[in-house]
């Protein structure tokens, strides 16, 4: 015979348990579509210029995903993602990384992202010189995308927010960025799709 009587003790405890679940639900939604809609300040034309880039190039490297089987089709996007991120790393380092410098509290993350700089643009110019048909094309413009991405995450969440926290002049730094990039696009245009 079961003597063993349980006494339930009736724990009156309302935990904040739903609460929890419905912040964790709205967490779990997809990552890619979060940084999408990251802010882009129309006060700051400077990072909302870089920003733009980095969604352009996303966009490209999905569209190279999708063009896995067609080489003609692989080479021809990576060109345009060779052009992308040439110019926007060249406007940064000469333009962005120098201005923001001194207004910074830390100059570690300036120049952390000048070293992955360094390492996506070596990358790139080794896929420059391979062919779309390379058994390791694929994987170097995987690992190139993975860098990027891993990049453009501690531009958009620790670097940028920090210059606008500061009294760097976005504006004028916004109107220099865009007319250097226009320069160099028209420059690169014609050579990079050759
Ligand atoms: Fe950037
Ligand atoms: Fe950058």
């Amino acid at each position: 015979m079961a003597t063993g009587t349980q006494t339930s003790t009736t724990k009156k405890s309302k935990s904040s348990a739903t609460k929890a679940k419905t912040a964790s639900k709205s967490a779990s939604s997809s990552k890619s579509t979060a940084k999408k809609t990251s802010t882009t300040p129309k006060s700051d034309p400077a990072t909302r210029l870089l920003m733009q880039d980095h969604r352009a190039v996303e966009k490209l490297f999905k569209q190279y995903e999708k063009a896995k089987e067609k080489p003609a089709e692989k080479q021809a996007i990576f060109q345009q993602i060779y052009m992308e991120l040439a110019v926007h790393t060249q406007i940064e380092e000469e333009i962005f990384y120098p201005a923001s410098r001194p207004h910074l509290d830390e100059e570690d993350i300036v120049n952390e992202a000048e070293v992955e700089h360094a390492s996506a643009k070596d990358l790139m110019a080794q896929l420059q010189k391979m062919k779309p048909e390379d058994p390791y094309y694929d994987a170097k413009v995987t690992v190139l995308k993975e860098m990027i991405e891993h990049h453009v995450e501690e531009e958009e969440k620790e670097y940028f927010p920090e210059c606008r926290k500061s009294d760097m002049d976005l504006k004028a730094v916004g109107e220099q960025l865009k007319a250097r990039k226009e320069e160099l696009m028209a420059k690169m245009g014609g050579s990079a799709l050759q």
